[in-house]
C-alpha cells in the first residue's frame, strides 16, 4: 500500500513552548502508525530541531521545514537552504505552498530549483498544488494544476519523483472552513495521477502519495481520506489543536 500522511502544518503559528506542549500532547496520545503511516509536523524553522528530538524515538513520526530557498547558498539575508535543513538532520520541507506563491511571488520555476536542491539533499518535497478560486469557477483547474507538475516536477526522473509527496490544495478550502467536497477531491486527485501516469508509469503514480489540504478537520478526515486517490491530507488550523490533530492521524487508512 503506498504511504498514508497526516501532515501538520503549523505555518506561522504557537510559541516554542506552546508548540512543544501540543507535540507532547498529541505523542502522549501514543497512536503506533502502521508501516505504511506517517506523521509529519512542518513547524518553524526555530521549533525543527526541537520538533525533531521530541519524536526521533517514535517510529514515523518526522520533522518538516516549511519552506526552503530555491539557491544552494549565498548573500540572501533571512533565508535558510536545504543543505542547512538536511545538516540537522531534516527529512521533509513544503515546497511550493499556495501562501508562498502568492505572498512571495514563488513560480513554477523556481519550485524546480527547491526540489532539485531537496533531492541533493535527501529532503523529500511535500509538493504543493492547487488551483484559485477564479480557475475552479471557469473549470480550468485539472489544467492548472497539471501545469504546475509539469514546471515544476517533471524534469526530475522516475526514481526520483517517486519519492515525493504531492499536496492538492485547493486555495478556496485553505482556511475558509469550505472543503472540498468527497467527490471533487477524489476527482482531481485522480486526475493527478493520470497525469503523473501519462508522463511516466502507472507504477509510479500509484507510488507516490497525494495528500488532501484544505479545511481537513477531525469531523470530515476519515470521509475525505476514505477516497482511494486521497492519502492523508496537509492540515492548517486544526493541526493546531491535539485533540483534532490526534483524530486525523487515526482517520488515515
Ligand atoms: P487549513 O487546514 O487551515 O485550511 O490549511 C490548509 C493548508 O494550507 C495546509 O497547508
Amino acid at each position: 500500500m503506498r504511504k498514508q500522511i497526516a501532515a501538520a502544518n503549523w505555518k506561522m503559528n504557537l510559541t516554542y513552548q506552546n508548540g512543544e506542549k501540543l507535540l507532547d500532547d498529541i505523542l502522549d496520545a501514543n497512536i503506533k502508525l502502521s508501516s505504511h503511516q506517517l506523521a509529519i509536523f512542518a513547524v518553524p524553522y526555530p521549533y525543527l530541531i526541537m520538533t525533531r528530538s521530541e519524536v526521533e524515538d517514535e517510529k514515523n513520526y518526522y520533522a518538516a521545514a516549511q519552506n526552503c530557498h530555491h539557491k544552494r547558498s549565498g548573500a540572501y539575508t533571512g533565508e535558510v537552504s536545504a543543505d542547512m535543513l538536511h545538516s540537522i538532520g531534516i527529512n521533509y520541507c513544503v515546497v511550493g505552498h499556495s501562501e508562498r506563491r502568492e505572498y512571495n511571488g514563488e513560480t513554477n520555476a523556481m519550485l524546480a530549483d527547491k526540489v532539485n536542491l531537496c533531492y541533493e539533499n535527501n529532503i523529500i518535497p511535500v509538493f504543493c498544488c492547487g488551483e484559485p478560486l477564479a480557475i475552479r469557477e471557469e473549470g480550468t483547474q485539472n489544467s492548472y494544476v497539471a501545469a504546475q507538475l509539469r514546471e515544476s516536477l517533471f524534469h526530475l526522473p522516475a526514481e526520483k519523483i517517486k519519492e515525493i509527496i504531492i499536496a492538492y490544495e485547493p486555495i478556496w478550502a485553505i482556511g475558509t472552513g469550505k472543503t472540498a467536497t468527497t467527490e471533487q477531491a477524489q476527482e482531481i486527485h485522480h486526475f493527478l495521477r493520470t497525469v503523473i501516469a501519462d508522463q511516466y508509469s502507472e507504477s509510479v503514480a500509484d507510488d507516490i502519495p497525494i495528500l488532501y489540504g484544505g479545511s481537513v478537520k477531525a469531523n470530515n478526515a476519515k470521509e475525505l481520506f476514505s477516497c482511494p486517490d486521497v492519502d492523508g491530507g496537509l492540515v492548517g488550523g486544526a493541526s493546531l489543536v491535539a485533540e483534532d490533530f490526534i483524530e486525523i492521524i487515526k482517520a488515515l487508512k
